[in-house]
């Protein structure tokens, strides 16, 4: 069964305004995304490519402009009272820079309390925060104190247990790790991994990062420019990579040093306004491809190609 299921979905926001003109943009167009209930699933593509708003979509913190997404295939939109507090509980998201989303005036107990609260939990309180605090291996101590006396790794860390205080079974991480130095990322990432089985709990993992998802994801979406490109189950997106984009982000993903020791990043170049329908203009078989419309290409029966070549 899905957990979620998006269907033909447009979602446009307004651009300009000050000095230009105000049009309307479409920032995504997803003919058709699903996420298996029992599956964690990443989402990867460059900044800018719509991944948040696919998140915002999904928390129903914005809505589409058409289309549908279903939530266990019932319309997000439609959800009775009870359905939706059951699926306010299910679902959480945790975000790249934890320390905005905290209230500076809180110590660590009050914001780990305040799901508790504000889904009228007020029996057993301070078990579950003390059970929660060592799921992510944080001391118990650090209850009594504030949000910037904290490292920038256990800020991460609290957001993680403020999402699992509730008990959820999904959980919408926004580049949980990007914010974050090398060493304490691997360490995050390391928790999530222990915590998605001890807890059975599954992510929609958001990165422009191919190997945290390759970690930790079971399927891969490739979004670029607000159109899925390809998807797969990770084993085949890394075992037979079929669009130019998904091939660049491998690529890209492995640094590469000259001779003289100096990192060697192959850069993304900036997109150009091309005649074809396909969005990535940047394809290095562009002139190749002739075509004006680009269909999806069925490769397996869980493998899906946006591209002519
Ligand atoms: N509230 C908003 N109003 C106008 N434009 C927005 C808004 N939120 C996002 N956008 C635009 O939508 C596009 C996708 O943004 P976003 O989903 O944040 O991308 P990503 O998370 O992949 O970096 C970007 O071009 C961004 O500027
Ligand atoms: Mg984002």
């Amino acid at each position: 069964m899905n957990r979620f299921s998006i269907k033909n979905l447009k979602k446009y926001f307004e651009r300009g305004g000050y000095f230009s003109k105000k049009d309307r943009h479409l920032v995504l167009n997803i003919k058709s995304m699903d996420i298996p209930e029992n599956l964690s699933v990443g989402l990867i593509g460059e900044s800018g490519s719509g991944k948040s708003t696919i998140a915002r979509l999904l928390m129903n913190i914005i809505r589409p402009d058409e289309g549908s997404i279903e939530y266990f295939g019932k319309s997000l939109g439609s959800l009775g009272k009870e359905e939706m507090r059951d699926y306010r509980q299910k679902c959480q998201i945790i975000f790249q820079d934890p320390s905005s989303q905290f209230n500076p005036r809180m110590n660590i107990y009050e914001i780990l309390r305040e799901p508790l609260l504000i889904n009228g939990i007020d029996t057993g309180v301070e078990d579950r925060i003390k059970q929660t605090l060592e799921l992510v291996s944080l001391p118990q101590d650090i209850s009594t104190r504030y949000i910037h006396q904290i490292s920038g790794g256990q800020r991460q860390r609290i957001s993680i247990a403020r999402a699992l205080i509730l008990n959820p079974s999904f959980i919408i991480c926004d580049e949980p790790v990007s914010a974050l130095d090398i060493s304490v990322q691997s360490q995050i990432l390391n928790l999530l991994y222990d915590l998605r089985f001890s807890l059975n709990v599954n992510y929609l993992m958001i990165s422009h990062d191919l190997s945290v998802v390759r970690f930790l994801c079971d399927y891969v979406y490739i979004l670029y420019n607000g159109i899925i490109v390809e998807c797969g189950k990770t084993s085949e997106i890394f075992g037979e990579p079929l669009h130019p984009y998904t091939r660049e982000l491998i690529d890209a993903a492995m640094l590469k040093t000259d001779d003289n020791g100096i990192f060697n990043q192959k850069s993304l170049s900036d997109e150009k306004t091309g005649t074809s329908l396909c969005p990535f203009v940047r394809c290095p078989r562009f002139n190749e491809c002739g075509r004006e419309s680009v269909e999806e290409r069925k490769v397996t029966g869980t493998h899906r190609v946006f591209c002519n070549l």
